[in-house]
């Protein structure tokens, strides 16, 4: 199991397995692709940002952005394949997810939660601060995390 920085030619690759990943959920195939249209996943993004890939047997299993902004760090992307959710391997993203923000000086990890994931959000330690409207027209839960909290590095 490796978690290494992601490539800026295999954004295609991560934003299908967003796609997928979405897909796991209980939505209409519509919803799923009006997603995949709004997603903006592109190699400029990747390039820009700290995105980080989850490999098992050099394999694609998952990925994660985190935005450094300062005291607050932005929690942008966290998606597992859909075959391996499950697994384990959401919580390693997120630990390393929580570990980069932290090295980055941020005390507090925030991020808009997909509805059917709070509880797993919940588990790693985060609770719900708010609501914000989502281009997809419907409100998302706002979750935070203290960092000094959180659980060290998997
Ligand atoms: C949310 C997601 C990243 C979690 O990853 P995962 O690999 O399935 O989670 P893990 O197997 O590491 O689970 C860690 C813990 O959370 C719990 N958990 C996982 N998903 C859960 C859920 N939806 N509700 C409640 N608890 C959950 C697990 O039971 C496990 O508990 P444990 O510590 O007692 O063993 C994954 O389900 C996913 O990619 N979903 C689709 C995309 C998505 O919604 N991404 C989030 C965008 S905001």
């Amino acid at each position: 199991m490796v978690i290494r920085p992601a490539r800026t030619a295999e954004a295609g690759e991560l934003a299908a397995l967003a796609v997928r990943s979405k897909a796991h959920w209980p939505y209409p195939p519509a919803f799923v692709a009006q997603f995949a249209r709004n997603l903006g996943f592109t190699a400029d993004v990747v390039g820009a940002n700290d995105v980080w890939v989850l490999e098992r047997d050099r394999a694609t299993v998952g990925f994660s952005t985190v935005l450094h902004r300062g005291a607050v760090c932005v929690l942008d992307d966290l998606w597992v394949d859909a075959a391996v959710i499950g697994r384990g391997y959401g919580r390693l993203l997120f630990e390393h997810a929580a570990a980069r923000a932290r090295a980055g000086g941020a005390r507090d990890l925030e991020w808009e939660a997909e509805p059917y994931a709070v509880g797993f959000y919940e588990r790693m330690g985060g609770a719900i601060t708010g609501w914000v409207d989502s281009p997809l027209g419907r409100p998302l839960p706002v979750m935070r995390l203290a960092l000094d909290r959180a659980s060290a590095p998997g």
